[in-house]
């Protein structure tokens, strides 16, 4: 996909089809009078039939009749928000409205705007949005049409540069949505650490790998525990890249990578089991996020942790009742299987610990909870640090990607202690996100500046929307990257 801006006259540019971003619809305003006056008629012919208000994502598309040269035309409105969400959103939706409309396909789309340009990182991130889709076990459904391939931007800015960064990072978003969407068949922990092997050559970042018998060697019994009922054995995978002096602190962004999720011996209904290939997708937005942070030469120095297992149920699966040795030395009582993410997480946060971080920030599908509280509309974020707070909500309002606090008080500490162990794995149903987040901070040293995202609501979608395709987001990969660029 190639973005590019041009000076040209939108209405005589030769394209499958034009769009015109505006905030309110006003024919008579003038920046949308400057923008092109054969556009304004035709605008003004249509308008009374369709009643087009340019409010927050509205779309209308238009053929246009050979009144301007694309034959098709698609109004967007943004109305008053600032939300770059909202933005990506509305933008989306009229490239999938325009490609449904088009029985030929849309391949070259020019985007104009009646008021201010969006961000590259908006246009890019809306461009994929629309059009990415997962193929690789099924043949195109509509192989006739052919892709888009060439976007033409009628104003001044985004710079190149710019568009140059966003589509670096969109390709990540890509990358990290192919490999989260695939199958758990097909998609081990042993694979997962062969695709960081794989990204670490192309991307010249330094790789370490630990298989079943390191882990043992090195003492990862949470990740062990979880991992060891299935007949895929766990791993965990180290990525650094060096982009800042020798020395200087890391930066250490952590992911939950549970290949799949049954819950194991406390095993989950079948009822939409399937969506646990998910369960990944912390782990695979880490991956994500080194692409992207490589790719940008970001200048400091950032490592990805993963910590991956299959959470199976089998005669060898860990129980209910297993008092588990982690990294850490200290002991976990199980009380449920299900709460297996937090276990490797232990082991990982305890590891990213040893390289004395200038912050880390974990992400994970760490609870159904999480669900119950935000919906899909945002991700926890629990921190014990102000500061890393607000760097991350910074970047969350630039790129769209919601985050919301949740408290982590001495009254939810409480919650996991455990009579018989260092701390238990569950506290049961109520505030399940917060006593989560509770868990994973026993393990962690309060200086050092530490983050847990739990992307449960965001890291897919089981249906289809408007703007958007059913499955993997990529969520966190934005976000934590931006938040990794303003370091
Ligand atoms: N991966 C799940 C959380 C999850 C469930 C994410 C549904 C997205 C959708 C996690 O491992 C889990 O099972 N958590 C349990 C914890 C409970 C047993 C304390 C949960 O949320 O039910
Ligand atoms: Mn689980
Ligand atoms: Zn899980």
């Amino acid at each position: 996909m190639i973005i590019s801006t041009s000076p040209a006259n939108p209405s005589k540019t030769k394209l499958d089809a034009l769009i015109v971003v505006t905030t309110v619809f006003e024919l008579k305003s003038s920046p949308w009078r400057k923008l092109n006056s054969s556009l304004s008629q035709l605008c003004e012919k249509a308008n009374p039939f369709h009643d087009f208000s340019g409010k927050e994502n509205s779309v209308l598309v238009l053929p246009t009749l050979g009144q301007i040269t694309p034959p098709l035309l698609a109004l967007v409105g943004i109305g008053k928000s600032s939300d770059p969400a909202s933005h990506q959103r509305s933008l989306a939706k009229a490239i999938r409205q325009l490609q449904k409309s088009s029985r030929r396909g849309i391949q070259s789309l020019g985007i104009a705007f009646a008021g201010k340009p969006l961000s590259a990182d908006a246009i890019a991130h809306a461009v994929d949005e629309a059009t990415y889709q997962f193929r690789k076990f099924s043949p195109a459904s509509d192989e006739v049409r052919r892709p888009l391939s060439k976007i033409i931007l009628f104003s001044q800015t985004p710079s190149r540069d710019s568009l140059a960064r966003a589509s670096h990072v969109a390709r990540a978003v890509r990358y990290a949505r192919d490999l989260a969407n695939q199958p758990p068949n097909y998609f081990t922990p042993a694979v997962l650490a062969r695709e960081a092997q794989r990204l670490a050559k192309q991307r010249r970042l330094q790789l370490q790998v630990w298989d079943e018998r390191r882990l043992k060697r090195d003492g990862f019994g949470g990740i062990l525990a979880v991992g060891q009922g299935s007949a895929n054995p766990p791993r965990f995978v180290r990525l650094d890249h060096r982009g800042g002096r020798p020395g200087q602190a890391p930066l250490v962004v952590i992911g939950k990578a549970i290949t799949f999720d049954t819950g194991g011996i406390s095993i989950k209904p079948s009822d939409r089991m399937d969506e646990m290939k998910f369960d990944k997708c912390g782990g695979i937005a880490v991956l994500g996020i080194m692409d992207a942070v490589a790719a940008l030469r970001l200048p400091i120095n950032v490592t990805g942790l993963i910590a991956s297992a299959e959470n199976m149920p089998g005669g060898r699966a860990y129980r209910p009742g297993d008092l588990i040795p982690t990294l850490s030395g200290k002991f976990v009582e199980v009380l449920n299987t299900d709460a297996e993410g937090r276990i490797v997480l232990a082991d990982a946060l305890t590891y990213a610990q040893r390289l004395k971080p200038r912050a880390m920030v974990d992400m994970a599908t760490l609870t159904g909870a999480c669900i119950v509280c935000f919906g899909h509309e945002c991700a926890a974020l629990l921190s014990n640090n102000d500061s890393l707070t607000e760097g991350l909500r910074a970047a969350s309002t630039r790129t769209g990607e919601k985050v919301w606090p949740l408290p982590l008080w001495t009254e939810y500490q409480e919650k996991v202690k455990s009579d018989v162990a260092f701390v238990k794995n569950t506290a049961g149903r109520e505030g399940g996100t917060i006593t989560a987040a509770c868990f994973l901070n026993a393990f962690v040293d309060a200086k050092f500046p530490w983050a847990h995202l739990d992307i449960a609501g965001m890291a897919w979608t089981s249906k289809e929307e408007p703007h958007r395709a059913k499955g993997a987001t990529a969520f966190g990969v934005r976000l934590v990257t931006d938040w990794l660029a303003n370091q």
